[in-house]
């Protein structure tokens, strides 16, 4: 697999792809790659000739008082879990060339990203969706996958494409979860022994809110009172937020009928963990 750094380069390496016809897919991470991520690249390798992987800690979706420095990083270690993919190309920038003196444009999606995590990390949207729009310009792809275990920013880049006609397919991919349901995460590598246990208050919760609903419970705010009364049990769990919205809009409960989305971000230590869980969608 070969490792690009130079943005100038990446887009050469892509238009030239695309001028032989190729049809390229790109994951964009942080690097530290888990499961959760292989299984995004699995999904695109089967839907492209090119697959592109990025890996790019970007400050600016980092708060000032966030976790930019002691974000894990691992860059050998990613190459070779990306080789058995296996993917095309990674591309690996250098910050201090993707982010130019003098660059004064960002992309900002306004709605969507108010709420949830939006409402506690000033900026880091407008980060998110700035930097995948460059990366969209480097890379050129025709599809790019996101977990949703970030809805937010799932539904942030889905709204951003819209609307500034980006013509990059978005392709949206389940939540991969640990066998005793901790959502995969890069984050978890923070947690110690103990965190790591009460780090299940998240997805339990969103599970015991699950098995209500499939009993036919339906009022979001009595499937929300579920999930923090769960949370509520792991004195050592601080919640920042438990919100049951609707899963297109993330505003105000749905009506009847339209798919709930329960999410939940908490902090166990230092570590700050998010989670969520759609609930009646069609799919
Ligand atoms: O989900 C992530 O890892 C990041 O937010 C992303 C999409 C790579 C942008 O930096």
């Amino acid at each position: 697999v070969e490792v690009v750094s130079a943005p100038a380069e990446m887009q050469r390496l892509a238009e030239a792809a695309r001028r032989q016809g190729s049809r390229i897919a790109l994951v964009a991470t942080m690097g530290f790659l888990h499961e959760g991520h292989l299984a995004l690249m699995r999904e695109a390798r089967r839907r492209a000739s090119l697959l592109v992987v990025s890996i790019f800690v970007n400050p600016t979706q980092f708060g000032p008082s966030e976790d930019l420095t002691r974000y894990p990083r691992d860059l050998a270690g990613d190459v070779a879990k990306i080789r058995e993919v296996p993917a095309d190309l990674v591309f690996a920038p250098d910050s201090a060339d993707i982010f130019v003196p003098g660059a004064q444009t960002w992309v900002e999606v306004s709605e969507l990203t108010r709420g949830l995590c939006g409402a506690h990390r000033p900026g880091h949207f407008r980060g998110v969706t700035t930097i995948v729009a460059k990366l969209f310009n480097l890379v050129r792809p025709h599809l790019a996958i996101f977990g949703e275990k970030d809805f937010q920013q799932l539904r942030a880049i889905q709204q951003m494409v819209r609307d500034l006609n980006f013509d990059v397919e978005i392709v949206s991919f389940p939540i991969v979860r640990e066998s005793d349901g901790l959502a995969m995460s890069s984050r978890n590598a923070y947690l110690s022994a103990d965190q790591r246990r009460d780090a299940l208050a998240l997805s339990r919760a969103l599970f015991a809110a699950r098995d209500r609903a499939a009993a036919g419970l339906c009022d979001p705010q009595a499937l929300r009172a579920i999930a923090a009364e769960v949370i509520a049990s792991y004195p050592r769990v601080e919640l920042e937020y438990l919100e049951a919205v609707d899963a297109e809009t993330l505003s105000a409960p749905p009506q009847a009928g339209r798919p709930l989305l329960l999410a939940v971000a908490a902090r166990v230590g230092n570590t700050r963990l998010i989670d969520n869980l759609v609930l009646g969608r069609r799919d």
